[in-house]
């Protein structure tokens, strides 16, 4: 299955501390050992440690704690879970220790479910999650939106509360979904950091990656008006394997989309019955 290792392994890039990095920078020079701290990421492996390194000096509160995050920093830590916050879709989102990191990847599959929740209704589903990011991101584009959070792990749903998302039942406009979808064969092709820290709950989909997303395809179908969309994150060429299960759950034909590097990175379904 081709593109299958570069899955789930975007998270925070140069690019998506940028934002972040930016009101940081002049802190960090005022700190004599931001060099060295940046040189001890880099000898540990992190692809931004600059970025990283100010991130780290800006939300430390004494010497001492900076000491002790470098240290979880080193061993691979997910970085969000040391300071406690991230960027997503340009806001700060908190991320407690445990909880899956929200991956830049998945911004594009927010900011399109915003853009059809603002035009199709205002009512949303996140399904799958974690720590709220999308459900966060859809209620401050579409302020008048109801946007309920849905997830199995106590610690996602604590953090996506943190973060402004709602859990309650209804029937809705949008589904979203980044649900686990990493075949369980593929696991061990993601990043060290990755196995290691991240909960194998948020990550793997069974043998071909798509388990909880065909169970999602069928609760969206009842969860959904006519005309209503699913969006689900997915990877390799999963998409043409979901087909037939949208098709039995009354979906249209989805619309699938891709990164800069043509890796598949998911597909919106409407529900059967918006165009008539
Ligand atoms: C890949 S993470 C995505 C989290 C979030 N949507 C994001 O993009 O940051 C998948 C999430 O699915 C949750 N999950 C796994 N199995 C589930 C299930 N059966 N029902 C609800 N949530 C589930 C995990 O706890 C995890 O938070």
């Amino acid at each position: 299955m081709p593109g299958v290792a570069r899955w789930l392994t975007s998270r925070l890039t140069p690019a998506a501390l940028h934002d972040t990095v930016s009101h940081t920078v002049a802190v960090s020079i005022l700190r004599p050992a931001a060099a060295i701290v940046v040189d001890r990421l880099m000898a540990a492996g992190c692809v931004a440690a600059a970025a990283e390194a100010d991130l780290l000096i800006a939300a430390a509160p004494d010497d001492k704690s900076l000491e002790a995050w470098i240290r979880r920093r080193e061993q691979g830590e997910p970085l969000p879970w040391i300071i406690g916050t991230m960027q997503f879709c340009g806001r700060s989102l908190r991320i407690d220790p445990g909880v899956y990191v929200p991956r830049c990847q998945s911004e594009g599959l927010a900011r399109r479910a915003a853009t059809l929740l603002a035009a199709n209704g205002h009512r949303a589903v996140d399904l799958c999650t974690g720590s709220g990011a999308i459900a966060a991101h859809l209620i401050a584009e579409v302020p008048a939106a109801t946007v309920i959070g849905v997830d199995i792990d106590k610690r996602a749903v604590q953090c996506a509360r943190r973060n402004g998302a709602p859990l309650r039942p209804e029937v809705f406009d949008i589904v979203t979904a980044v649900a686990p979808y990493v075949p369980t064969g593929q696991l061990r092709l993601l990043p060290a950091d990755v196995q290691r820290y991240e909960p194998r709950l948020a990550l793997d989909g069974g043998e071909d990656g798509l388990d909880l997303i065909r169970r999602i395809v069928v609760a969206a179908a009842h969860l959904l008006r006519p005309g209503g969309w699913l969006l689900t994150e997915l990877g390799g060429e999963q998409d043409r394997a979901l087909g037939p299960a949208l098709a039995v759950s009354g979906f249209d034909p989805a619309t699938s989309w891709f990164d800069e590097d043509g890796d598949l990175r998911g597909l919106a379904a409407q529900a059967t019955g918006g165009r008539g």
